[in-house]
């Protein structure tokens, strides 16, 4: 097969671990006959530097046109406690998330064995966990009119939800849901917020297209402790765009380190795969990131993207090995065998 992909590295430690997974990818391509052709593009802070803007027009041709769309981190500390900045890198993200309609965003989150007892929680109430979080990317207060009147001495962000958009984002929850223990969680604040009746209501009114689909509704602030207390109760959860960003942060030290999970955003016609991390700007050009969650997002690539299972599986395999051999970063290690980020992907590599 040919691969087109975007490479979209960004800031901090995104160069670092996008070189990581794009070693591995050519590593699979290799192994398995395919040709990938790389398309590096610019965003973030990288390309406000650069040209001005975070999520040039370029750079959206190149995502448009590519068959997926392989990302790093976005975020510079010189934007972070200013404000007053007009534009900010992590714009960049919000724009190319609208502008390629990736309205769903799936973080799962799930254990290794090897590394149980790295997760600040007790084995006991994480063992077995292997959740997926349907986080809508489009909407709600992100996106909704914001500003400030009153001399700038009243400040607001409106939340708004369509219904349609609300179908469409349910609608990958059910059918994911079908594929796993058709167990479907549908996380809103009912009891205050009137979008969140409209997505209990929306979400009801589709239970009988699904009967096989167990439905429950939680508020989010139940969610949020219920997650960290029987996090293995919990498969498919729905949720809107805030919510779903506040959670899966929660959920995402589960495993043990932010810098293993990875995730997809999708739309109809593109899809983008990226680790749930930041840009770490305190570890950036110092070799020590986690590539794990890079590479683990294009497994997902692969997968979901291409539909090539075995190759998917193949890096899967060649992760689990490397954690169980101690083959890790700093964020990983024990008594002082930490490995450098290259030196991770390289083991991986060879391993492959
Ligand atoms: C995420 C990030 C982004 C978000 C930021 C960087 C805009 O936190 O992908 O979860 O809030 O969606
Ligand atoms: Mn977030």
């Amino acid at each position: 097969m040919k691969l087109n992909i975007a490479l979209l590295a960004g800031d901090g430690i995104g160069p670092e671990v996008i070189d990581q997974a794009v070693k591995v990818c050519d590593a699979v391509a290799k192994k398995f006959s395919h040709e990938i052709n790389w398309i590096p593009a610019l965003t973030g802070a990288a390309a406000i530097d650069a040209v001005g803007e975070p999520y040039p027009d370029e750079t959206h041709e190149i995502c448009v046109n590519a068959d997926a769309v392989l990302f790093g981190a976005i975020g510079h500390p010189k934007y972070d406690n200013d404000p007053t900045a007009k534009i900010r890198p992590e714009q960049g993200l919000l724009k190319m998330r609208k502008k390629l309609g990736l309205f769903a965003n799936i973080r799962p989150t799930f254990t290794f064995p090897s590394l149980i007892d790295k997760s600040p929680l007790k084995r006991e109430r994480i063992e077995g966990t292997d959740l997926v979080f349907l986080r809508e990317l489009t909407g709600g207060i992100y996106f909704g009119k914001k500003g400030r009147r009153d001399n700038g001495e009243t400040a607001f962000d409106n939340c708004v939800y369509t219904k349609a958009e609300i179908t469409r984002l349910a609608k990958k929850g059910f059918e994911l849901a079908m594929t796993r223990s058709k167990k479907l969680c549908c996380v809103d604040k009912a009891n205050v917020l009137e979008t969140s009746r409209l997505w209990r209501e929306t979400v009801q009114g589709m239970e009988k297209d699904y009967p096989e689909v167990e439905v429950s509704y939680e508020f989010v602030d139940a969610v949020a402790m219920r997650l960290v207390q029987w996090p293995n109760s919990y498969d498919v959860l729905i949720t809107e765009n805030l919510f779903g960003d506040i959670l899966t942060d929660e959920a995402s030290v589960i495993s043990g380190s932010m810098g293993l999970m990875p995730s997809a955003s999708v739309g109809e016609n593109n899809s983008l795969y990226e680790p749930i991390h930041g840009s770490y700007p305190q570890a950036a050009g110092k070799d020590i990131a986690n590539p794990l969650a890079t590479v683990l997002s294009a497994a997902m690539m692969f997968e979901d993207a291409f539909g090539l299972k075995e190759e998917a599986e193949a890096i899967r395999e060649v992760v689990n090995k490397s954690l169980a051999q101690g083959i890790v970063t700093v964020d990983l290690a024990e008594n002082d065998k930490a490995y450098k980020t290259s030196e991770v992907g390289a083991w991986l590599v060879e391993n492959l």
